[in-house]
């Protein structure tokens, strides 16, 4: 479900507010009249409030037919990450209103309102829970900044609602549809296609499912001159049972949001196609379902990519790399970009290393890098660079074919390491990003702007590295 709570800019504080949140820093809280019934300082040092992130004091105050309430927050050291928490706080509080009104403080208003708003995410089938906020209304803002923020956090919305969305509904062909949706020309291969054209990864892969595969590729185009093409390549495995490799119940039962890449890259090309944003940028997005079945593949056979690479398959369960290694190839072969960037949940490695709130980025490029993590810093979908360690590539030979897909022993260990060096594999030498999101794609708690479940990690960073990198 699309955020339903709706953004609007007003000039002054409109009469009567129900709830008004108005940011405690000197000089703007004598700008609004409040009619506290004590007067502020006193107030605030009856609370020991320190002006903390976080802080949210709850005042009732009178108005003309009866009583209102004041919520003055702490904005901490006014930054775009503490903006983010405060404006997460105040919509978690007036949840069940219908309104609030924001007297928003000084600094990126950009991160203020996209926070507000991702802060009333939900995804509910069936009855409806507690309901959010309906409307915020944000006063005297910069409308263009509010604007954007609401464009991120629709789009970061999306990616999380197809994400949640129940495997049993979300087949390749019917994420397919909803790329189709996106307002930019959409090609999509069917099996049939696939095989005619040597995808033999993402047919492998797809092969146990009743629910056949799909490539699907939108294409982004400006319409003014681009300044770069880049491609965004996603890991879109409908559902990851582990195939033959199965896995047991507790590590599937979160499977279903394992195209959370695929889900970024179709948001995000939405997004873009919404602000006109002036870079030509084609998605692709590997989907199939990994299920074991008598027409699974089997640890031990060996498959032919997209461009010919033979790969050994010793684990069914290290699938992502195997769909998109044939997107990877492709995106090399024919569309000749400046810039590839993967997205995926690929290993369970990565949140040991860097747990559920830091995305990994590789790369073979040192821009693209800092490019991404300057991104990640601005944005807050935060990034850290992981290193491609050569010494490791071994672990990846196989006595019979091309590359194995996983390591048969455990001599190198490092298992988000060589999954990134098994896809640069497939990058044709072009500058080229691995973002390794399997930690940071799904959230265990509701808090500030997350829900619990799908994250839409990825769609921030890739929106600011694209249309203000
Ligand atoms: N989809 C999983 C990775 C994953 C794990 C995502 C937990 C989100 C939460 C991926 O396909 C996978 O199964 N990876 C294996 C690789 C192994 C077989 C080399 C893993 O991480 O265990
Ligand atoms: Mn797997
Ligand atoms: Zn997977």
């Amino acid at each position: 479900m699309p955020i339903e709570t709706t953004a609007s800019v007003v000039a002054g504080v409109p009469d009567g507010a129900e709830l008004l949140a108005v940011p405690y820093t000197s000089e703007l809280v004598p700008a609004v009249e409040l009619d506290l019934p004590v007067p502020l300082p006193g107030l605030l040092a009856h609370y020991e409030a320190k002006g903390e992130v976080g802080e949210i004091i709850e005042v009732p105050v009178a108005r003309e037919d009866g009583v209102g309430r004041v919520l003055l927050y702490g904005v901490g050291d006014g930054s775009p990450k503490a903006l983010r928490k405060a404006a997460a706080g105040l919509t978690r509080r007036a949840r069940g209103r219908d309104e609030l009104t924001v007297v928003v403080p000084e600094g990126d208003a950009t991160a203020f309102a996209e926070a507000a708003l991702l802060a009333a995410y939900s995804f509910r089938i069936g009855a409806p829970g507690k309901t959010p906020v309906r409307a915020l209304r944000f006063v005297s803002a910069d409308e263009r900044a509010v604007r954007r923020g609401e464009t991120v956090a629709q789009a970061v919305a999306l990616a999380r609602d197809l994400a949640n969305t129940p495997s049993s509904v979300k087949t390749p062909a019917w994420l397919a549809e909803r790329a189709g949706e996106q307002g930019v020309p959409v090609r999509v291969w069917d099996e049939e296609e696939l095989q005619a054209a040597g995808f033999g990864g993402i047919l492998a892969v797809g092969r146990g499912s009743a629910n056949p595969p799909r490539l699907i590729q939108l294409s982004y185009v400006p319409e003014g001159p681009a300044e770069r093409h880049v491609v965004l390549v996603g890991k879109g495995i409908t559902f990851d049972s582990g195939g033959l490799s199965l896995k047991p119940t507790e590590n599937m039962k979160t499977q279903k949001t394992d195209m959370a890449g695929g889900a970024v890259v179709i948001a995000v090309i939405g997004a873009l196609a919404r602000m006109g944003a002036p870079v030509r940028v084609t998605g692709l997005v590997a989907a199939a379902e990994n299920m074991p079945s008598g027409t699974a593949q089997r640890p031990s056979d060996v498959i032919t990519h997209y461009g010919g690479r033979t790969v050994e398959v010793l684990n069914t369960d290290a699938e992502g790399r195997l769909v998109l290694a044939d997107a990877l190839a492709y995106a090399d072969a024919e569309l000749d970009p400046d810039a590839v960037v993967d997205i995926a949940t690929l290993t369970g490695a990565i949140s040991v290393a860097l747990g559920r709130n830091v995305g990994a980025v590789y790369s073979t490029d040192d821009d693209l890098a800092k490019g991404l993590l300057a991104a990640g810093r601005d944005s807050d979908d935060r990034l850290w660079r992981m290193p491609l360690i050569d010494e490791y590539a071994p672990a990846l030979d196989s006595p019979i074919a091309d590359l194995a897909n996983v390591e048969s022993g455990s001599t190198y260990g490092a298992g988000s390491i060589t999954a990134a060096l098994f896809l640069r594999e497939f990058a044709g030498g072009r500058p080229w990003a691995h973002l390794d999101i399997a930690g940071v794609g799904r959230s265990t708690v509701d808090d500030g702007i997350l829900t619990k479940g799908a994250t839409g990690f990825g769609v921030r960073v890739l929106l600011e590295w694209l249309t203000r990198g």
